[in-house]
C-alpha cells in the first residue's frame, strides 16, 4: 500500500541502515541436509520444508507488514532453521526506500524502443535495490495502456504488446543480473485505478481494487498475457504479483485460470505469486488457487492470518499438501536465486554507485526524448542570445506518484538544464506562466521561447480527463479505496500546473514568438489543440532526476532525439478506443467489459481509420532516413521461421538515430478479426551521415499466431510485412505465404511450428561495408580464448567504442571494443579505424579477434563498463568451453574469485555477464549446465 509505505520509508530515513549483513541461511555447504549445493532447488527446498513445522509454514506464506524497517515488505525469519527475513522494494522507478537515482518514467524507457537500454535500466534498479538491503523489486509494472486516462500510464510500457514484451525481458533480465529477484506486476488486466464518483460520493466508478473485468479470452492471450509470458519463459522473472481486480468474475490472487492453469501449467512458472498490498481476499480462495505469499499481511490483508490458516486447514478446505506446495515455492525460488547461498545484503546507500547510475538514467533520457514537430527550429541554432523559458514544469521535479514513485538524490530542472548548455553568452529568463501577459512579453523579448508544461499522473485514481488543463486537484480526492491518490508533485505543495491555463499558456507564447518549442514533461498521451500553431514539440515524459541535462542535449542538438511513441496521441478524447462508452471504461458498478478486443491502442485508430495528432511509433529525428526493400528469408533457428531484414540510410548531413519497425497483417476472418498491423519487430539503431544500416528482424511463430479456440494457431494465409519508421509510415512491404502461396510472395513457411516462445530475438542493426568506427561489426568472430592481460585504452566517445590493448601470450594486440547493452561487445576494427593506424599496428590487428570481457559490474573487472575510463586489469583469465546447448556455446570465464560466462552463437558473442540465474535464464538445463562449474 503506497500510502502506508511511505510513511514507513520516513522512518527509515530517519532511523538510518542496517548496515551488518545478515548471515547466510547456508554458511557452509554441510550446516544443513538443504545446504547441499549439488542437490537441485526443489530438492533443497523440500527438504528444509520438511524440517519445518505447520506453524513455521503458516510463518513463511504472510509477510511481516510491520518489521519491514523501512522496506516495502519483508517475510519473516525462521531462526530455529537459521532463515534470515528476506525484503522487498518497490518499484518500477527505483527502490522507493530514501533517496535513490529518479531514473526517467518507464515509458521513457518504453520510447527509446531499445531492449539494451532496458536491461540497462533494470540492472541500475536492481543495483540500487540491493545496495539498499533488498532481495526482490517489485517491479516492473507490465501492464498495458488501455486508456491514457490511467493513473499508473506512467509507470508502464505504453499501449503495444510486444514492445512492453521485449522490454520487459530486458528490464527483467537486468534487475536480475544485479542480483536481485524481479516481481513482476501486476497480473492481470489491472489497467485502471477507476474515477472518482461524483459527489457526495466519493467512492471510485471502476476502482481496482473491486472491478470486474471481464475480457475475452483471446484478448487475454494477445494483449494482456505475452508480456508476463515472457518475463516467465524468457527472462526468468522469479516472482509474479496478482493484481486487485477481478478477471471474469474472480480475483485476479483466487483465479484458478490464470493463476494455476495459465501461470502454473501452461507457462511453467516455478516462482513465487505474490499479492498485491489488500489484493488476498479469501483464505481458503487464495490457498487453493495459487497464492503462495502475502506480503502485507496484518496491514490491510488478513486472508494469511495464521488462525485463518489454521481454521482452513482444521476445517479441511484447505489440504496440508496445499500450504506445503506454497512454502515449496517461496523456498525453491529462494534456493534457485542464491538467496540462502548467501549473506543478506548490506542496507547502506553509500554502496550505491551514484555518478554510473545518474549517467544510466541522462542516458536513457536523452534516448527517450520525443521530438514531435519541428519546422526547422530545432536543433537551437547557435547565433541565440536569448532563451524565454516559461511554464509550471520548467523548474520543478516531476514524476509519477504512489509506489512508483522515487523520491531523488538531486535534481537538474529543464530550466538549470537549458541555463548550464546555453552557457555565459546566453541569457535566460524564467517565467512560471501563471500570468500570460509577463510570459508573452518574456517570450517576445527573446530570440526564442522554451514552454515546458506538463500532467499530473498518480496510483490511485486515473485521471479525469487527458488535456493539459485536467484539473490535478482531483488526484487529491480520496477514493475510498484505501489509498488516496499521492501528489507525484515533490518539489511544491500545490500540483504545478494549480491555477495556470497550460493550454491557453502555450497559444499566447506562440502569438507571440514564432520560435517557440513546447515541451511536454507527461506520463503518457494528452491532448495538443495548440500543434499547428507551433513550429516545435518535444515529449520528455517524466524525465527523471537530470531530465534537465538531457533535455538541452536534446535541444542544442549535442545528441539526437532518439525517442518514438509508445502510445498514440489522440486528437481529441473521443478517439480513444474506451471513449463513448461506461460499460468499456471506467465500468458501471463493479463491471466493466473490454469490448474493444484485441483493438488496442493504435490497433483501435486503425481499424477505424482515425487520423491520430501522433501515431504509435512515431518520432522525428535531427537528419532523415531512406528504407530500402524489406527483404524475408526462412530462417530454421531456435525461436525463429524467418528473418526479415531492411537496410536504413542516413539521408542527410549528420549522424541520427533511426527506430526501423515491422508490423505484420496476418489473414482475418469473420470469426477471428484482425489488427490491419501490428508491431513484431523494432530496434533502434545510430546511423551515421550517408551511412546504410542492415537492420535484421527475427521472426517466431508466435509473430504470425492467432489465439483461436483451440489454442495458438497460424492460420493458413498470405501475411503482409512492412517496415518503416511508424505504424503509420510503412513505405516497404513483402508477404508470406503460411501453408499457402501467395501472388507475389517472398517466402513460404509451413503452416505452422511451436508457440512456446512469445518473444522472438531481439531484432539487431548492423552497419555495412566501408561504415565508420561506429560500432560497425559489434559481434565479431571468437576465434581466440587465451586472454591472459587486458587493457582498456583511450575512449572514444565519439565512436561509442573502446580501443583496447590486449595481451595474448605475451603480445600486444590492439582491437576495437564496442559498448553493448549487456557489457562490451566484440568487434573487428573498421576499415576507417584502420586508416587512423600505423601499418605495423594495421597488420597486427587486421581481421584480429577481439574478445568480450564484462558485464557493467561483473567479475571483478572494475572500472570497465561501457563508456569507461581507463582501466586496467592485470589477471589471468582462464577460459573453458566451448560448450554447447542448442544453438548456443558457452565459455566460462575465472577472474581471480569471478566468474563469468560468455553466450556465443552462429560464432557471434551474444551475451557476456556473471554465471547467475538472471544471465542463465531459468530454463532448467541451462542452470544444470552452469552448475557444473561451481
Ligand atoms: C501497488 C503495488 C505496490 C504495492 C506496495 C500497491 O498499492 O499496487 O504496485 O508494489 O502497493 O507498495
Amino acid at each position: 500500500m503506497a500510502m502506508i509505505a511511505a510513511v514507513v520509508l520516513l522512518d527509515a530515513r530517519v532511523a538510518g541502515a542496517d548496515t551488518v549483513p545478515a548471515p547466510a541461511p547456508c554458511p557452509t555447504e554441510s550446516a544443513h541436509s538443504w545446504c547441499d549445493r549439488s542437490l537441485s532447488p526443489d530438492q533443497r527446498a523440500l527438504r528444509f520444508q520438511q524440517a519445518m513445522t505447520q506453524d513455521e509454514e503458516i510463518t513463511l506464506v504472510g509477510g511481516d507488514a510491520n518489521g519491514a524497517n523501512g522496506h516495502t515488505g519483508a517475510t519473516y525469519a525462521i531462526p530455529r532453521l537459521g532463515l534470515r527475513q528476506v525484503y522487498f522494494t518497490d518499484g518500477p522507478v527505483g527502490p522507493r526506500q530514501g533517496p535513490a537515482t529518479a531514473m526517467p518514467i518507464p515509458m521513457a524507457l518504453a520510447a527509446t524502443f531499445n531492449p539494451g537500454l532496458a536491461y540497462a535500466y533494470g540492472n541500475e534498479v536492481g543495483t540500487e535495490a540491493k545496495a539498499k538491503g533488498n532481495d526482490f523489486v517489485f517491479g516492473p509494472t507490465v501492464n498495458i495502456m488501455r486508456t491514457p486516462q490511467g493513473g499508473r500510464t506512467y509507470e508502464a510500457y505504453g499501449e503495444d504488446t510486444y514492445l512492453v514484451a521485449q522490454t520487459t525481458v530486458g528490464w527483467v533480465n537486468g534487475v536480475q543480473a544485479a542480483g536481485v529477484i524481479a516481481t513482476t506486476k501486476h497480473f492481470v488486466a489491472n489497467n485502471q485505478e477507476g474515477q472518482a464518483g461524483a459527489p457526495p460520493l466519493t467512492a471510485a466508478n471502476g476502482g481496482r481494487q473491486v472491478v470486474n473485468a471481464n475480457v475475452a479470452e483471446r484478448t487475454l492471450r494477445e494483449v494482456y498475457f505475452p508480456q508476463f509470458e515472457a518475463a516467465v519463459k524468457q527472462a526468468g522473472t522469479g516472482a509474479i504479483m496478482c493484481s486487485y481486480n477481478k478477471v471474469n468474475g474472480v480475483y485476479a490472487c483466487e483465479n484458478p485460470h490464470t493463476l494455476l492453469q495459465v501461470l502454473r501449467r501452461e507457462w511453467g512458472f516455478r516462482g513465487i505469486i505474490l499479492a498485491d498490498y489488500g489484493a488476498s481476499k479469501d483464505t481458503a480462495g487464495n490457498l487453493n488457487n495459487g497464492l503462495d505469499f502475502v506480503p502485507d499481511q496484518g496491514q490491510v490483508d488478513q486472508s494469511y492470518n495464521p488462525q485463518l490458516i489454521q481454521a482452513a486447514l482444521l476445517s479441511g478446505q484447505v489440504t496440508r499438501e496445499t500450504l506445503d506446495q506454497h512454502v515449496r515455492s517461496i523456498l525453491r525460488t529462494l534456493f534457485a536465486y542464491g538467496v540462502f547461498d548467501r549473506p543478506g545484503y548490506a542496507n547502506s546507500d553509500a554502496q550505491i554507485p551514484a555518478a554510473a547510475d545518474e549517467s544510466t538514467g541522462a542516458r536513457i533520457e536523452q534516448r527517450a526524448i520525443t521530438l514531435l514537430k519541428n519546422d526547422g527550429i530545432l536543433p537551437l541554432k547557435p547565433g541565440i542570445r536569448k532563451i524565454a523559458v516559461i511554464g509550471p514544469y520548467a523548474n520543478l521535479f516531476v514524476t509519477g506518484g504512489g509506489s512508483g514513485q522515487v523520491t531523488p538524490r538531486a535534481v537538474v530542472t529543464a530550466l538549470q538544464g537549458i541555463t548550464a548548455r546555453a552557457g555565459t553568452g546566453v541569457t535566460v529568463t524564467y517565467t512560471d506562466g501563471r500570468d500570460q501577459a509577463a510570459a508573452a512579453a518574456a517570450a517576445r523579448a527573446a530570440d526564442v521561447a522554451v514552454v515546458v508544461v506538463g500532467d499530473v499522473q498518480s496510483e490511485g485514481l486515473d485521471k479525469s480527463c487527458i488535456d493539459l488543463n485536467c484539473s490535478p486537484s482531483d488526484l487529491q480526492a480520496d477514493v475510498g479505496m484505501g489509498l488516496t491518490g499521492t501528489s507525484p508533485c515533490s518539489q511544491s505543495s500545490s500540483c504545478p500546473a494549480n491555477g495556470t491555463d497550460q493550454d491557453g499558456l502555450i497559444s499566447t507564447v506562440a502569438a507571440a514568438q514564432k520560435k517557440t518549442v513546447v515541451v511536454l514533461e507527461t506520463g503518457g498521451p494528452v491532448i495538443t489543440p495548440w500543434r499547428d500553431h507551433v513550429p516545435a514539440i518535444v515529449e520528455a515524459w517524466y524525465p527523471g532526476q537530470d531530465g534537465g541535462t538531457a533535455l538541452a542535449r536534446v535541444l542544442f542538438g549535442d545528441v539526437d532525439p532518439g525517442g518514438r511513441l509508445p502510445a498514440t496521441f489522440p486528437q481529441d478524447p473521443s478517439q480513444l478506443p474506451t471513449a463513448g462508452s461506461q460499460q468499456q471504461y471506467p465500468g458501471v458498478g463493479e463491471e466493466e467489459t473490454y469490448s474493444e478486443g484485441v483493438f488496442v491502442g493504435y490497433k483501435w485508430y486503425d481499424a477505424r481509420g482515425l487520423t491520430p495528432a501522433f501515431p504509435f511509433g512515431y518520432g522525428l529525428s535531427y537528419t532523415s532516413f531512406h528504407y530500402g526493400p524489406l527483404q524475408v528469408t526462412a530462417a530454421s533457428a531456435s525461436n525463429q521461421v524467418a528473418t526479415a531484414t531492411i537496410d536504413v540510410t542516413n539521408t542527410g548531413r549528420r549522424d541520427g538515430i533511426a527506430v526501423p519497425q515491422l508490423y505484420i497483417s496476418k489473414p482475418a476472418t469473420g470469426a477471428l478479426p484482425q489488427p490491419v498491423r501490428q508491431l513484431v519487430g523494432y530496434n533502434s539503431v545510430t546511423v551515421g551521415a550517408g551511412r546504410t544500416v542492415r537492420v535484421t528482424f527475427p521472426l517466431n511463430d508466435r509473430s504470425f499466431a492467432t489465439w483461436t479456440d483451440t489454442g495458438w494457431q497460424v492460420l493458413a494465409g498470405c501475411y503482409r510485412l512492412s517496415a518503416g519508421a511508424s505504424s503509420r509510415e510503412l513505405p516497404s512491404s513483402a508477404t508470406i505465404g503460411r501453408g499457402t502461396t501467395c501472388p507475389g510472395e517472398s517466402a513460404q513457411l509451413p503452416a505452422s511450428g511451436s508457440f512456446d516462445l512469445p518473444v522472438p530475438a531481439t531484432a539487431s542493426g548492423a552497419s555495412l561495408a566501408a561504415q565508420s568506427i561506429s560500432c560497425a561489426r559489434a559481434g565479431g568472430r571468437l576465434t581466440a580464448f587465451s586472454l591472459e592481460a587486458l587493457r582498456l585504452g583511450m575512449t572514444r566517445n565519439a565512436a561509442r567504442g573502446l580501443f583496447a590493448t590486449v595481451t595474448l601470450r605475451g603480445r600486444r594486440y590492439m582491437d576495437f571494443f564496442c559498448s553493448g547493452p549487456q557489457g562490451i561487445r566484440a568487434g573487428y576494427p573498421s576499415p576507417r579505424l584502420l586508416r587512423t593506424l600505423r601499418p605495423a599496428q594495421r597488420r597486427r590487428i587486421r581481421q584480429r579477434v577481439v574478445l568480450i570481457l564484462t558485464s557493467k559490474r561483473g567479475f571483478s573487472l572494475r572500472g570497465i563498463s561501457p563508456g569507461a575510463r581507463l582501466a586496467v586489469v592485470r589477471r589471468r583469465v582462464a577460459v573453458t568451453g566451448p560448450f554447447v546447448i542448442g544453438a548456443n556455446r558457452w565459455y566460462l570465464l575465472t577472474i581471480g574469485s569471478g566468474r563469468g560466462v560468455v553466450k556465443v552463437r552462429h560464432g557471434t558473442v551474444q551475451e557476456i555477464g556473471v554465471a547467475t540465474p538472471g544471465l542463465t535464464r531459468t530454463r532448467h538445463r541451462d542452470r544444470v549446465f552452469l552448475r557444473s562449474f561451481s
